[in-house]
């Protein structure tokens, strides 16, 4: 084949590549089609969502050289780059030799026809990045990634790593996943019948983290102004389009920032991430449009460009309360928000996004500052159409007293968070934080309608598969 370096599609499409040059491609085939004369070859190598045309002159290249290339199957060919007569298409290749790396049986390869559903693809998770719904989505979602670290960059953040196991419960959850090396079989018990993790691997209980902010506070508490980005795990049987049970989560945590600028930060933070994907991610953004939500590019555009509705969550309450939506859950004033009332808020009430502030304390995590009026507490949820909470976050309550109160009252053991206690004692500082679930950003930047289909190889109950 020579000995020149492999071109990516990307750039061949775009122009980089001179007309007329020699070029080599590798990827995997998604259609072969044509005539007596010619054959079509449509390659995709996960470059971009479009696929290159390559001809092969069908007097050069026999039917026995072309039988392998079937949907599916992964070739390198080599040809010439011209301008191509089709339509929609700026070039396309002449095929001058080819070779087959990988042949994908045309009777078992799964992704033959067009148009699977999203319920079949999720079945065969280890195909369907080679889908260009899939590849859009991994492709975006990469993005986001890369542009939440330059966001927080740009700004003097650092990114702190959190452990992943954890012997505290950050959110009081209680749904966590256990860690252990203990024996299942033979579990080493203490006399009181209870289970002897002092034979355990750390000697103590652990769990998969629900959240790295509580260890994100430590570093803000030196460094000022940090973020985590890290899986996150939540045991909670929700079977829904918005839970995963492995997810990540984008923490930022903020010295000297009250409740306001945490605001403000979050709501920059989502404004400059679709920006980002507008700016960068047309090609895709375009397709998913297309395909699945022709609001797609009008509500991002919209988000960016419009202040988001602030106001306390009694008012809430009221407004719900008054409206003649008949809902499933019932709404009280201390009772927690349903996805349905947010969804209310945003989608018919307000028409834009929401940040809803301070809850009542006692649907809320025991670190939240608390407000004088001894009912509420500074938290503040994001909520997005379509999806309902994006971001959970507030300011966290900076008096050791106030804090150790609310600890003892809730009844979180004290010996597992002694440290976290501490950092009240020594050099407290007002200071603010929220969580992004990631995934749910990709739901709103992708416009899918299940959290399964922006993540990879989603976990769910019943299901690691993958
Ligand atoms: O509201 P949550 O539980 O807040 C925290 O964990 C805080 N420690 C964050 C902080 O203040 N640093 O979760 C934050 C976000 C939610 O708003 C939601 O977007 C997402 O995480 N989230 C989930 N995403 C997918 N699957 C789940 N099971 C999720 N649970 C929460
Ligand atoms: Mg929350």
């Amino acid at each position: 084949m020579g000995n020149i370096q492999r071109n990516k599609v990307k750039d061949v499409l775009s122009g980089a590549v001179a007309v007329g040059s020699e070029v080599l491609l590798k990827g995997w085939v998604r259609t072969k089609r044509g005539n007596k004369h010619v054959a079509f070859i449509a390659l995709n190598d996960g470059s971009i969502i479009h696929n290159i045309q390559i001809v092969a002159d069908l007097q050069q290249f026999s039917d026995e050289q072309l039988k392998a290339v079937t949907t599916g199957a992964c070739i390198s060919a080599k040809g010439k780059l011209v301008d191509s007569p089709a339509q929609g298409q700026p070039v396309e290749v002449q095929l001058s030799s080819i070779e087959i790396l990988g042949e994908a049986d045309a009777e078992t390869y799964p992704l033959q026809k067009k148009g699977h559903s999203l319920e079949f693809l999720r079945e065969i998770a280890h195909l369907r990045p080679r889908t260009n719904t899939f590849g859009a989505i991994f492709r975006l979602r990469h993005a986001m990634a890369f542009a939440i670290h330059q966001f927080f960059n740009d700004r003097g953040f650092v990114y702190l790593h959190t452990p992943i196991i954890t012997g505290s419960d950050a959110e009081g959850a209680g749904a966590m996943f256990k860690v252990t090396t203990l024996d299942l079989h033979n579990i080493p018990k203490k006399p009181d019948g209870s289970v002897d993790h002092e034979q355990d691997f750390f000697g103590k209980a652990t769990n998969l983290t629900v959240s790295g902010q509580l260890e994100g506070e430590l570093g803000a508490m030196a460094l000022g102004e940090v973020y985590t980005f890290g899986p996150t795990f939540r045991a909670e049987n929700s079977n829904t389009t918005r839970h995963l049970a492995e997810f990540w989560m984008i923490e930022p945590e903020v010295a000297f920032n009250e409740l306001q600028e945490n605001m403000d930060l979050a709501e920059d933070f989502l404004k400059y991430l679709i920006q980002y994907a507008l700016e960068h991610c047309a090609p895709d953004l375009e397709f998913l449009c297309q395909q699945y939500d022709k609001e797609l590019l009008s509500r991002l555009n919209f988000v960016v460009n419009n202040a988001f509705q602030r106001l306390p969550y009694t008012e809430a309450v009221e407004i719900l309360k008054a409206s003649k939506q008949k809902f499933e859950y019932k709404v009280e004033w201390g009772t927690d928000l349903q996805s349905e009332h947010e969804r209310y808020l945003v989608e018919k009430h307000f028409e834009k996004p929401v940040i809803l502030t301070d809850y009542p304390k006692d649907i809320k995590a025991f670190y939240m500052k608390q407000n004088a009026d001894g009912k509420t507490v500074r938290a503040m949820d994001v909520l997005f159409p379509g999806i309902g909470e994006i971001i959970g976050g507030s300011q966290r309550e900076e008096g050791y007293d106030k804090l150790l109160a609310r600890v003892k009252e809730m009844g979180i053991p004290e010996e597992e968070i002694w440290w976290y206690l501490e950092t009240r004692k020594f050099g407290t500082a007002p200071h603010s934080g929220f969580g992004l679930g990631f995934e749910r950003l990709m739901l709103f930047v992708t416009g899918m309608s299940n959290i399964r289909d922006v993540i990879p190889f989603p976990r769910f109950p019943k299901s690691a598969d993958f």
